[in-house]
Order: structure tokens, then sequence, then C-alpha cells
């Protein structure tokens, strides 16, 4: 039994917002889907969420734009690092000319028996392209970007960690790791949940880079989602973490569109329980197709809009 479907979001702290909204919809032709804040804290920040053309859980990147309020993260060990995306098969050296064409320098890879494109966000943050045969999940179209050539979704997580054991250890233990762990070179992988695509958990070891932060902090992955199936499910994952010792898990997060926890993993990556709840959904507070155009706010922050929107940084998307 698994309550894990796959991957569900990424999300980063990065740079500038307008910089950050050119680079997903601009260059990587990705789908605008929310304009938001982030929920935690007292200090008003984007919460900004890209998607395939669907906003299929599995294909959304999400950015909180950290240099507007001046906090820089460290890129470093026992902490997520590369965003993977899944892209056609035959489609990376269409990516190579395009980065290259926006200035973006972009280095091919072969690992684990398939071409990769590596490259960086604006704010640092390292990304992959994978080629990925027969993936299911629909690029979007609408930023100029074809659909033979249009990014189908997560790929996985890269994490560098100082000993792949204890983050296997987590895998097999208590987080649904599906199948062989996989070994090449300085890496290993597993999947995580029952999904074809978008599921991988790839771990470099790393011992010579410093810790990177875990806090928010511009250049700096966050976290990664992953989808359960029910409210009721979720529950009794958490309790089953707990269970084994990881106790440093949240309490239940409403996040409009979701719910979610949150628990540190021993690699330093933090992970999050995301369920899509039967109010919740992309389209719960725009129309499908009207996603991503207004700027959203829960209700606990609707009387507040004016102020929050006059603190936050312009914003032409
Ligand atoms: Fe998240």
């Amino acid at each position: 039994m698994t309550y894990v479907t796959g991957s569900h979001h990424v999300t980063l702290s990065v740079g500038h917002a307008q910089e950050d909204v050119d680079f997903h919809t601009k260059i990587l032709g990705l789908r605008f889907i929310k304009k938001t804040v982030l929920y935690d804290g007292s200090a008003p920040v984007y919460h900004l969420y890209y998607s395939n053309a669907n906003g299929d859980p599995s294909s959304v990147v999400t950015t909180f734009p950290w240099a507007q309020a001046g906090l820089y993260g460290t890129r470093g060990t026992n902490q997520a690092r590369e965003v993977m995306l899944s892209v056609p098969e035959r489609s990376l050296d269409f990516w190579a000319s395009r980065l290259t064409e926006h200035g973006v320098e972009c280095t091919p890879g072969d690992v684990f028996g398939s071409r990769r494109l590596n490259f960086r966000h604006p704010s640092g943050i390292e990304y992959v392209m994978v080629a990925t045969a027969g993936d299911p999940r629909e690029g979007f179209t609408g930023n100029g970007v074809a659909a033979e050539y249009a990014i189908h979704g997560i790929h996985g997580i890269g994490v560098h960690v100082y000993d792949q054991d204890r983050m296997v250890e987590f895998g097999n233990e208590v987080f649904f790791a599906n199948g062989e762990i996989e070994e090449e070179g300085d890496r290993a992988r597993f999947r995580v949940g029952e999904a074809a695509f978008g599921n991988f958990v790839e771990l470099t070891g790393n011992r010579t880079d410093p810790q990177g932060t875990w806090r928010y902090g511009a250049g700096a992955y966050h976290h990664f989602a992953w989808n359960l199936d029910t409210l009721e499910n979720q529950n009794e994952v958490k309790f089953d973490i707990e269970g084994a010792g990881y106790t440093d898990i949240s309490e239940l997060k409403d996040r409009t569109y979701f719910k979610s926890h949150y628990v540190r993993t021993p690699g330093g990556a933090l992970f999050e329980l995301a369920v899509t709840h039967n109010e919740g959904g992309w389209d719960c507070d725009e129309s499908p197709e009207e996603l991503g155009r207004a700027f959203m706010l829960p209700p606990r922050f609707e009387h507040e809009r004016d102020s929050i929107m006059s603190r936050l940084e312009p914003l032409d998307s």
C-alpha cells in the first residue's frame, strides 16, 4: 500500500520576482498559474506558481522571490539542490539552442542512461532537464514552446548529502521508496510512490561544500512536495513518520490550493506531504482559463490587500 502517488511541486527561494517570471515563462515556456504571497511569517513576499498545460500535480514549480527582502541563501551539502525537469526525448538540442540564445549557459550530461542538460536559474539554483521517453504529461504551448519540446513536468529532486545511507534508510523505512536503489559514480537514486514519472530522489555524495542553508534566502532550493491521495491517509503517514522517530514534522498547514505537513529528512531536504483536497485545486479561486492573471490572497489576508501590494516589488506578468 502506498499513499504517495508521486510528486506535487518544487519550491525555491529565488532573486527578484520579474526575473523569475521571465525565466520560467519566456525562456522555459511554463504556464504562470498563480500569483499570491507566502503565508508564513510577516514579510510580504510573492509566491509564484508555474506548471505544464494542465497544472498537474508533479508539474508545478513555485518560487518565493527573496531578493526584495535582502535575504540570500547558500547552496551546499545536506540540502536539496537540483530542480529536475522531464522533457521530451529528442528535445535537448532545441533546449540547448534556446537557453544559449537567452544567455543561459548549459552543459550536456548523461546519467542513469538518460541525456541531460544542466543550467541555472538566474538566482544560481541548478536546473537539469532530463530527456524522457513516453512521458504523457502535457507541456504548455502558450508561451511559444511547441508541444514536441515543452516541459512535461517534474522529473525528481536532486539532493546533496554527506552520506547517502541515511536518506536511503528514510526512503526505505518510512517514505515509500519504490523499487531498487540505483547507483552510478557518486550518485544513488530511488523512486517514491507509484507514479511512472516525476518521482526520482537523486542523491549526490558531497563532502566538500559547506552546509547549505535551510532558511529562506534567494538562490537556494527550499522544499519538494509529494502528492498524497487523501487527508486521512496524509494524517496516517504523519503518524508513522513520527513513530519512526522523525518528530520534526509540522502541523497541518492550509495552503488554500492544498493542505500540507512538512518534514525535515536526514539528507537535509525538506519534504512536504501535500493533499489537493475537495475545496482546493488551482481553480478554487480563479477559473481554469484565467489562472495566474489576478493577485490572489487567502481570506485572512484580504483586509490587508492594499498594504501588502504596496510593499511588494512591481511585477509585470
Ligand atoms: Fe510547497
